[in-house]
């Protein structure tokens, strides 16, 4: 089972939005998918009951992160955790359980500024999980504006991380999708916030594929 998180301390930059969508998609494409939902504001485990299918499972874990994997590893080829803001030590089992780490880091200095925290947190869970890949994801941009490609450069060069050729954008697509429990793929075949998230599903896919 291939486990991939979603993390950044700093709240409201698009971890649960973001991490509903891929595990929505990944379901979608039929894939053994399952979501802990690790932040005690539920979130993303509220979002996913909305719904009245079962399209995908999500579970809601605060302690015993490690056994709740173990338990759900034969059943699911892919785990996606959500994490919440503040909390380092469920965040970094998250992380230290983890093939890939995604930082969502919104379009502001601030935001920049204050993700130096996690990248911190991850070094540390690096140590103890080396295979570790690391990317960091530009969330809910102001698309078409060149202060994307400036902050992404910022972003690189200060913390030494990769970054996803994907970024997503602020749309209001995005604010629908929590209301109704369900993907922009699902809801919105022609917006770019479609194009967004099975750009992004395809990359992670690639690099959990790579080497
Ligand atoms: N790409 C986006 N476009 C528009 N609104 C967004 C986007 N991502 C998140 N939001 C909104 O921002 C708020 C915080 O997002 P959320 O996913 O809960 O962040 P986090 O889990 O990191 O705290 C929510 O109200 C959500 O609807
Ligand atoms: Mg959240």
């Amino acid at each position: 089972m291939k486990v991939i998180s979603l993390a950044n301390q700093k709240g409201g930059c698009g971890k649960s939005t973001i991490i509903m969508n891929l595990a929505l998609n990944f379901a979608l494409q039929k894939k053994r998918v399952i979501l802990f939902d690790t932040d005690p504001q539920q979130s993303s485990y509220e979002t996913i009951q909305v719904r009245e299918d079962k399209i995908l499972k999500v579970v809601a874990v605060y302690s015993d992160l490690y056994q709740a994997l173990e338990k759900y590893e034969p059943y699911y080829d892919y785990a996606f955790i959500d994490t919440p803001p503040h909390d380092n030590e469920i965040v970094t089992i998250s992380i230290v359980c983890s093939d890939l780490v995604i930082i969502p880091v919104q379009d502001s200095p601030l935001d920049i500024r204050s993700t130096r925290i996690t990248v911190e947190l991850i070094r540390k869970a690096k140590e103890l999980n080396p295979d570790l890949k690391t990317y960091c994801l530009l969330s809910r941009i102001q698309p078409q504006t060149i202060l994307a490609k400036e902050l992404a450069e910022i972003l690189k060069n200060r913390y030494e991380t990769e970054l996803l050729n994907t970024q997503i954008s602020n749309r209001v697509a995005y604010k629908y999708s929590l209301i109704y429990g369900k993907s922009v793929n699902e809801l919105y075949s022609n917006d770019a916030s479609n194009t967004e998230i099975n750009n992004l599903s395809e990359e992670i896919l690639a690099i959990l594929n790579s080497k």
